[in-house]
């Protein structure tokens, strides 16, 4: 079937279109509503149903033949490491692993924090929470005490795991003194914590709540998956909003497993058995769905990869993995590839590598700047797909369905809308704007199976922040433009939230940490343009007046507390001290309006604005 008419169907009759898809797993229970819709705008799928994700991940491949075709394949060039786990092997370490969690009191619904390196670890702790129904929360290991503390606050896991340290090229990051602060914090200081000893920083003394990996599954037995509601949660992953405090999105059992697998024959066009690379990291939503949960969910090997790609050791890592693996699909961001090119321009390392088992790449993250686009296809002599989604959703909102129809590549957008997502672009007032005008894209309710059905323990904040703006739509917090053939140009967000390396930020979490200097009154961070990375942090901060400072000790210390409260992954590329924030009449600083100063792009002044000299100001200090 084309495009057009699979995704006219998923609108037109959504019930039956992902009844279908979910026919493609094993249920414990079959659903009683495939879409209920008896709590509007709080849709649910799969309502009565009772699945159990690490059972379709990983049993039931073992049941159907795939016992000895390898699931996970860790590849860590910073250890120099490379170990497969046959489907067999990492069924059975999960099995093992969930009994641990058990013989720790965790029971279904518990929650689990989980502040890990890309290690197998890290994949086996998330299925096993699945296996018993305990909710994983994963947390980025780029993030330091403070973000974790408040991850933990929200969450009330019953226990944590982690591992004394991660490998960032040649740096070896100490993650317990991160661990212990963010307990302290979060006043968790007794609670239970396994935690694998790396060989790279061996963990000498153990806290007396902790235990480590090895000893907890000496002695430990396997155990069953335990079915669990559809709509019951699977994860919790902390993501960036406008205010420095994140949202927990809920991802539920059944949706998610339905529209992940879904995605892997129709999107990505792998088939079972076939080598899938998603080149993130487990603490990103990219690393829950495309490392963990669909390439097991359809039968593929995954990679976990610990390292980056340049550097360990050279742009050619990437190649070598593919050739190494026989991966048919990669996925990574943008500024991966950019990375790359910035250090190989003319590709002379892929010529070292037999990458012909690679079929297609596919970027998401930020959106992919048409120049690294056609740089990338020029080298890879395959289609290279930009495909738009975000934490919310769990799995691409628009994108090139390539299992369902190779459609024309138009670079910079990231092409139609998915089946399941009636994307609509709309102005201020809630119109739909006229084809090829901008505005704000929103999705008409309801989202398809697998997207947030709310906020963890906030369903108030779940509907002001996506479902209050217009009536029966989802604010994607994104602007662009769908063009007369229904491709989508996502150009920028309408919110605080900034875009490094791919890594989502909230500006409000970095204003947070600059405020806390004693020196600093006010303050504002913008995302300015970067080559690299997409956009980096820029911060502009007011001193108390009489504050008699040395400016280089100043900026120093304020990026030091950006680093350490946020994560290095935030550093600031500048601070500069202000006499005055431009702000509105009625106090909101136009961080929109500087953002376009330092981006050098054309503004105008806005109505309301309260003095414009100070705009003068901003525009003379970053001339
Ligand atoms: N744990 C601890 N620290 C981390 C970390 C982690 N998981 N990830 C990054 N950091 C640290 C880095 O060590 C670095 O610290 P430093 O400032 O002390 O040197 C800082 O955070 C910034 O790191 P990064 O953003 O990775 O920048 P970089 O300049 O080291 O590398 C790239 C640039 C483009 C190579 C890198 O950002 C990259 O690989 N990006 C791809 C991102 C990606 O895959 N995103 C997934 C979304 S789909
Ligand atoms: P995250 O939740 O971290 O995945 O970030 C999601 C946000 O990243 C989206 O709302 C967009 O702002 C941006 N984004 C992700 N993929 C793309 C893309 N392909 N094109 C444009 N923006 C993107």
């Amino acid at each position: 079937m084309d495009y057009r008419t699979l995704y006219r169907k998923s609108l037109e009759n959504p019930q039956d279109f992902w009844a279908e898809a979910a026919a493609d797993l094993v249920w414990t229970k079959p659903w009683e509503r495939v879409l209920d819709d008896s709590d509007v705008p709080f849709y649910q799928w799969f309502t009565g149903g009772e699945i159990n994700t690490c059972y379709n991940a990983l049993d039931r491949h073992c049941e159907a033949g795939r016992s000895e075709q390898a699931a996970l394949i860790y590849d860590s060039p910073v250890t120099g490491q490379v170990r497969t786990y046959s489907y067999a092997e990492l069924t059975d370490e999960v099995a093992v692993f969930a009994n641990v969690l058990q013989r720790h009191g965790v029971e279904k619904g518990d929650r689990v924090i989980v502040y890990m390196p890309m290690i197998p670890e890290a994949v086996i702790a998330m299925l096993a929470c699945a296996r018993i129904g305990a909710i994983h929360s994963v947390v980025f290991g780029g993030f330091a005490a403070k973000e974790l503390a408040v991850r933990i606050v929200d969450a009330s896991p019953r226990l944590v795991i982690s591992a004394s340290c991660g490998l960032e090229g040649q740096k070896v990051i100490p993650y317990l003194p991160l661990l212990d602060q963010a307990l302290r914090l979060a006043e968790a200081d007794d609670l239970t914590r396994i935690l694998v000893s790396r060989p790279q920083l061996p963990i000498e003394e153990l806290h007396p709540s902790a235990v480590l990996w090895e000893d907890a599954v000496a002695d430990a037995q396997a155990v069953d998956c335990v079915p669990v509601s559809a709509t019951d949660p699977l994860y919790i992953l902390y993501t960036s909003g406008t205010t420095g405090e994140p949202k927990g999105v809920v991802r539920p059992n059944g949706g998610h497993a339905v529209a992940l697998k879904w995605t892997m024959q129709h999107i990505y066009n792998v088939q079972p058995g076939d080598v899938y690379w998603a080149a993130s990291d487990i603490g990103w939503v990219v690393g829950h769905s495309y490392i963990v949960y669909a390439p097991l969910l359809h039968g593929c090997t995954t990679i976990l990869f610990e390292g980056k790609p340049i550097g360990t050791p050279d742009a050619g890592a990437f190649w070598r993995v593919i050739e190494q693996h026989k991966v048919k699909c990669l996925f990574t961001a943008p500024t991966a590839f950019r990375a790359i090119r910035r250090e190989d321009p003319r590709g002379e390392l892929l010529d070292r590598y037999d990458i012909s088992s690679l079929k297609t790449l596919f970027l998401a993250g930020e959106r992919c700047d048409p120049d690294t686009l056609h740089w990338s296809e020029e080298q890879l002599g395959v289609p290279v797909i930009d495909h738009w989604w975000q934490t919310e959703s769990g799995w691409p909102m628009a994108a090139n369905p390539m299992g369902i129809e190779q459609m024309e590549v138009k670079a910079g957008s990231p092409t139609v809308a998915v089946p399941g997502y009636d994307i609509r672009v709309l102005d201020d007032e809630g119109v739909e704007v006229p084809r090829g005008e901008s505005g704000n894209i929103m999705v008409k309710l309801p989202l398809p199976p697998g997207n947030l059905p709310t906020l963890w323990g906030n369903q108030q904040r779940f509907y002001d922040a996506y479902l209050s703006r217009f009536e029966g739509y989802y604010l994607t917090g994104d602007a662009g433009v769908m063009d007369e053939q229904g491709y989508l140009w996502v150009m920028s967000r309408i919110d605080d939230v900034i875009n490094v390396a791919g890594h989502r930020l909230s500006t409000g979490a970095l204003e947070e940490a600059l405020i806390t200097n004693p020196n600093v009154a006010e303050c504002a961070v913008i995302g300015v343009e970067d080559k690299l990375k997409g956009e980096m942090p820029l911060g502009f901060v007011v001193l108390n007046s009489g504050s008699t400072v040395d400016m280089d000790e100043l900026k120093e210390s304020l990026i030091q507390a950006v680093r350490s409260q946020v994560g290095a992954i935030a550093t600031p590329r500048d601070i500069h001290v202000v006499a005055r924030l431009p702000k509105t009449r009625s106090g909101k600083i136009l961080r929109g309006t500087m953002r376009r100063i330092a981006d050098g792009q054309e503004f105008k002044l806005p109505a309301t604005i309260e003095d414009p000299e100070v705009l003068n100001e901003i525009a003379e200090i970053l001339e």
